[in-house]
């Protein structure tokens, strides 16, 4: 017998025997204004997400992370967080989340939050106190405030760009500017300030006495910031080292934070956990990722590489070897709430490249500005490169992100009006930047009925007609569909996992890799388009129809150990 036989396979093992457990969990991203709408307002909720528990559960996801569901004015689609410790009322109460972390824990699944901590919402009570109090108060030390320059201060403290386009200062009315590296209403909070410190030692653990196993760290590289007079302008900025010292982005100091919360994650059994979303030259990201600081790392790698056998496998090496470094486990993204989703991009005709060579995600930027020309969007061969590159991923030693939505193959939306938009990346872009709504459309649950079943109050963000097409309910029964084999593919991983280790092994093909792990769990896919002749018969799994002893092209399969032993 192989060493898995699936059908003698407990369907599911539980997360928590595996020690620890985030090391290699598949991880679930629900953005749950779009996931599923209970109360029939629009926008996805927390009693939705409960109503879909047995099918994240049947899906075989080991953990869920849920983008922000704090309150908010929706701002930057809920990354401008109002109040740390609370629930949007639109999407249910604490209560309700409690019973979500119930639902899901119940059913073996472990809750990661999202954590915003280099900027608050401008709703938030400490930033109205700060435009109440005036300058010089104490309020306005928790965020970044600055006199203006030129004649009676009318111009920026310095000429500083937003990561979402336009100035990062804006003005108050008493004349004082603020901080804020993204939207206007994200205002920076001030990192030097002890108050600002430990009230966010307050929300961990206030999350993590409710149950929450780990948090997704925003923006994590940011916090910190130097912002010693004269301030330099940003072209200074732009051309200063990042070592570390660097007045604005991935200081060393940053550190001092993350070993705060260390020793709040570690005060619980299991100790809870964190991943950090750092944009961060590569040599660096051990930093965030070791066990003293935050623990894990996101790597995007994938997300901004090409279907191309020679850059999947350099990002591979290149992030275990990242990974030992810190002693962490690497993680693996093809898609999420911020990119244009991953069958779209691997979808679309004559990529160019830019000059760092990413073609295919800034491909899709193009595509999206050209109002989705469908022409050069081939749905089918996106979708089938995806599967591909899924199977791939989920092999790999380390945690997979999969971002809801994708188990069902869907593509971005690009048919959304500028009336509809909701991300401040285009608006404050001027809508040079389409922005990152396409993936954010509400989920179509049913092939027909109000909102594709995603509730019965519509959806706040328009979902087209071809959504029927990849509808949850369409997906379930049959083997084929990519629902069918992301559940199949996450059932094998569990049986499967294995040592932290890979081992690449010659195909003879320059587009064909494949790797195997320790316990002889084997992965191979073909980025070409000539069938790959395969010298074994007892495939686990397939992401497209098998032909006789040949791999398709644009496929991948995978293998359990031969050895009888
Ligand atoms: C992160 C989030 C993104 C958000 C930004 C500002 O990059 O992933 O969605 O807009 O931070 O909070």
């Amino acid at each position: 017998m192989s060493i898995v036989d699936v059908q003698n396979t407990p369907n599911r093992r539980d997360i928590s025997e595996v020690s620890p457990w985030w090391r290699q969990a598949a991880v679930y991203q629900i953005y749950p204004r779009s996931f599923a709408d209970a109360n029939g307002d629009g926008l996805g909720d927390i009693p939705g997400i409960i109503s879909k528990a047995d099918y994240l559960a049947e899906l075989g996801i080991d953990a869920v992370w849920l983008s922000p569901f704090y309150p908010s004015a929706l701002a930057d689609g809920g990354y401008d967080v109002a109040d740390y410790r609370g629930v949007d009322p639109r999407l249910g109460t604490l209560a309700d989340f409690d019973d979500l972390v119930d639902a899901l824990h119940s059913r073996g699944i472990k809750v990661v939050v999202d954590i915003v901590p280099n900027h608050s919402s401008d709703q938030h009570v400490w930033f109205q106190e700060a435009l109440a109090a005036g300058r010089g108060s104490a309020a306005r030390e928790r965020y970044i405030f600055r006199e203006g320059t030129g004649p009676d201060g009318a111009q920026a403290p310095a000429d500083w760009d937003s990561s979402f386009g336009g100035p990062a200062w804006k003005r108050v009315e008493d004349g004082q500017w603020y901080l804020h590296n993204f939207a206007i209403e994200q205002p920076d909070l001030n990192w030097s300030n002890p108050e600002v410190r430990a009230d966010f030692v307050t929300t961990l653990r206030f999350w993590s006495d409710r149950g929450v196993d780990g948090f997704r760290i925003d923006v994590a590289h940011m916090l910190t910031k130097d912002l010693t007079e004269p301030l330099p302008s940003q072209a200074a900025l732009d051309a200063m080292p990042r070592d570390g010292q660097h007045p604005m982005v991935d200081r060393d100091d940053v550190h001092d934070v993350y070993a705060e919360w260390r020793k709040v994650f570690n005060s619980y059994d299991p100790p809870r956990t964190a991943v950090a979303e750092a944009w961060v030259d590569k040599g660096r990201v051990p930093l965030y990722a070791h066990p003293e600081s935050l623990g894990q790392a996101f790597n995007f790698d994938l997300l901004e590489a090409d279907f191309d056998a020679d850059q999947f496998r350099s990002v591979v090496t290149a992030n275990l070897e990242l990974a030992a470094a810190s002693g962490s486990s690497s993680t693996w993204v093809l898609s999420n709430h911020d990119v244009v989703r991953h069958a779209t991009r691997y979808g679309l005709a004559h990529p160019e490249r830019d000059a760092e060579g990413r073609p295919a995600l800034k491909h899709g930027l193009e595509w999206l500005r050209s109002g989705g020309a469908t022409s050069e969007l081939d749905r089918e061969v996106g979708g089938r490169r995806a599967l591909a590159a899924t199977l791939f991923m989920l092999g790999l030693p380390g945690s997979s992100y999969i971002y809801q939505g994708e188990e069902l193959g869907l593509h971005e939306v690009a048919e959304i009006s500028d009336a509809e938009r909701q991300d401040p990346t285009f608006f404050r872009s001027k809508g040079a930047d389409r922005g990152r709504d396409g993936c954010r459309v509400p989920l179509p649950w049913n092939a027909d009925g109000r909102a594709f079943g995603f509730g019965d109050g519509g959806s706040h963000l328009p979902q087209p007609p071809w959504f029927a097409g990849y509808a949850m309910s369409g997906q379930q029964g049959d083997p084929a569909s990519s629902l069918s084999i992301y559940r199949r593919a996450l059932e094998l991983r569990r049986a499967l996992q294995t040592d932290e280790k890979l081992q690449w092994i010659g195909t003879g093909r320059t587009d064909v890799l494949r790797y195997r792990r320790p316990n002889g769990w084997e992965v191979v896919t073909n980025f070409g388009s000539e069938p790959f002749a395969l010298d074994r018969d007892d495939a686990l799994i397939f992401s497209a129809a098998p032909r006789e002893g040949v791999l398709p092209g644009e496929s991948t399969v995978w293998f359990a150990s031969n050895d009888d032993s």
